[in-house]
């Protein structure tokens, strides 16, 4: 049985059921998982840990690394309690919600940084790893499924590794990845990526077979990912970077065919991407850690030529069509692990456009993308940090109100701060873009007020920022007002009808 996926014949007699499996799991255990933004993710182990513990009184707590977020596992593991520390992203309210009690120690990394630690060894012993895959080689390898995240580093530091073999992801996958470990520093050799094209490694993760406890057989695909729908708003922030991009190629700083693409998680990310169908751009290369809908909507419409990236992030109908035109994809398409995806060395080389979403961002082009009013954790900084401190161009999208408009997302000093004024080229909103390259703080502020904080907010802003400006400084501000927005939410649930004092 099996035999096309388990090509190891000494491992197929280590078949379990996840509740066998899932014993292996014990109190104070460091468990790392597959999973990368939703996808690729172990599913069955975690769900069977969390029913063992539904039943009984068993005290059991385990730090949990992944590659990013999970579905299924975070939710389940959460509402049981289970997750004492997390790293090094999220996106589950249940899990958010013990985050922000502090009930979980969360560890909102930069995702390129996450490898780095486990070879170093700052996170201590990784005692399990639970790894999806769609098959085993004869030599142990593992083939990853629809994500690698950190999967191949977690392989080559866990004491011990479980295998959920994933039968409803086909055998086709094989061959879609590229597994490349960077090595130990100091002098490590340089990554030799120099095109978004390029393999440098092999199609499975190398694994030695004595480290397999037992390979559990699954079934079930990744959780869908529920984005909405790209609208007018988006469309125009689509327009503004469509505009901005032609200009830069007009100028020649550009190519015809732009650099490669990174587009960051989320709604906003998502939509603005899809506009790009409406471009006149083709030969489009992607180089990104989350490929969402909206590259194979790029793919469809002969857009892009090819993506580079760490996971397939899909609604349900998405990836069942790629599933069903896997053979169309696979030439143009290259799954690498987190550490690879994510490297500044890369994305510095490649001039990566960088496209992310922020929460809000301030006056003077810094960018909050992690923190509700400065304390509640939303998701995490993700990669977002990787490409836009390396990006040779880093744009940040968000719509200039939230919440029906009771929240500006354009403020004087945003409440937490993700990205500096330094890693931030250029702005947009449904208002409109600001290019911030070559602006000093107190042109940055003109320009972020007038073009893109939403009118019903941009007096308060100007009265801000002319008063700061009168009392002088390189970034003028006004310390004792710099919140009041925030606070007057706090107050009231809506930032409208602030008069500073
Ligand atoms: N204050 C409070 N809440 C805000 C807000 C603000 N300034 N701006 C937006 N929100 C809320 C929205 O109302 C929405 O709430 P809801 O879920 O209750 O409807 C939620 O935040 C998400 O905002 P939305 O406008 O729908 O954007 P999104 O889905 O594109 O997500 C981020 C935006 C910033 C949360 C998301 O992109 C993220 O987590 N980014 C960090 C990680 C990252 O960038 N990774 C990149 C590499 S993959």
């Amino acid at each position: 049985m099996y035999e096309d996926r388990i090509r190891n014949v000494s491992l197929r007699s280590r078949i379990l059921s996840a509740q066998e499996a899932q014993a292996y799991i014990q109190d104070g255990m460091t468990v790392a998982v597959s999973g990368f933004t939703r996808s690729g993710d172990a599913k069955a182990v975690p769900i069977a840990l969390a029913k063992r513990l539904e039943n009984t009184w068993e005290p059991l707590k385990i730090n949990l690394y992944s590659g990013a977020s999970l579905a299924e596992t975070d939710r389940v593991l959460s509402l049981q309690n289970v997750v004492e520390r997390r790293l090094p992203f999220q996106s589950d309210e249940a899990l958010r919600k013990r985050i922000n009690n502090g009930e979980v120690q969360y560890i909102d990394q930069h995702l390129s940084h996450t490898p780095e630690w486990v070879r170093s060894g700052f996170l201590g012993d990784m005692d399990i790893a639970i790894i999806e895959a769609v098959a085993i080689t004869e030599e142990g390898g593992i083939v990853p499924t629809t994500s690698v995240g950190n999967s191949p580093i977690f392989v080559e530091k866990a004491k011990q590794v479980i295998i959920e073999l994933n039968l409803s992801i086909p055998l086709a996958f094989e061959g879609l990845h590229d597994i490349y470990l960077a090595g130990d520093r100091p002098r490590r050799q340089p990554i030799p990526i120099v095109d978004p094209r390029d393999r440098i490694g092999t199609t499975f993760i190398p694994c030695d077979p004595d480290k397999i406890v037992g390979i559990v057989i699954t079934h079930d695909l990744d959780s869908p990912s529920s984005l909405t729908k790209p609208d007018a708003e988006t469309q125009m922030m689509a327009n503004y970077i469509l505009e901005f991009l032609t200009n830069e190629v007009r100028h020649g700083r550009l190519p015809q065919n732009l650099a490669p693409i990174q587009s960051g998680i989320g709604s906003v990310a998502n939509a603005v991407l899809s506009g790009l169908r409406a471009s006149p751009f083709q030969n489009l290369e992607i180089y990104t850690e989350v490929m969402q809908d909206a590259v194979f909507e790029l793919f469809d419409a002969g857009k892009v030529d090819f993506a580079s990236t760490c996971s397939f992030t899909l609604s349900d109908a998405m990836l069942h069509h790629v599933l069903d035109h896997l053979d169309d994809y696979k030439q143009k398409v290259v799954i690498r692990p987190q550490e690879i995806s994510n490297h500044p060395e890369v994305i510095r080389r490649l001039g990566v456009i960088a496209i992310n979403a922020a929460l809000e961002v301030d006056i003077y082009g810094n960018v909050n993308s992690t923190h509700v009013r400065g304390t509640n954790m939303m998701n995490g900084i993700g990669g977002s940090g990787d490409f836009a401190r390396n990006a040779g161009l880093s744009i940040f999208v968000t719509k200039s109100m939230a919440k029906g408009g009771s929240i500006s997302s354009v403020v004087p000093f945003v409440s937490h701060v993700d990205h500096t004024e330094h890693d931030v080229h250029v702005l947009v909103t449904e208002q409109g873009i600001a290019d911030l390259r070559g602006l000093s703080p107190r042109e940055r502020a003109r320009v972020i007020i007038e073009n893109l904080a939403h009118p019903m907010y941009k007096e308060v802003l100007w009265d801000y920022f002319k008063r700061a400006e009168e009392k002088g400084g390189h970034t003028p501000h006004l310390l004792s007002e710099a919140f009041a927005m925030h606070e007057l939410f706090e107050a009231t649930g809506d930032m409208r009808n602030l008069v500073y004092s």
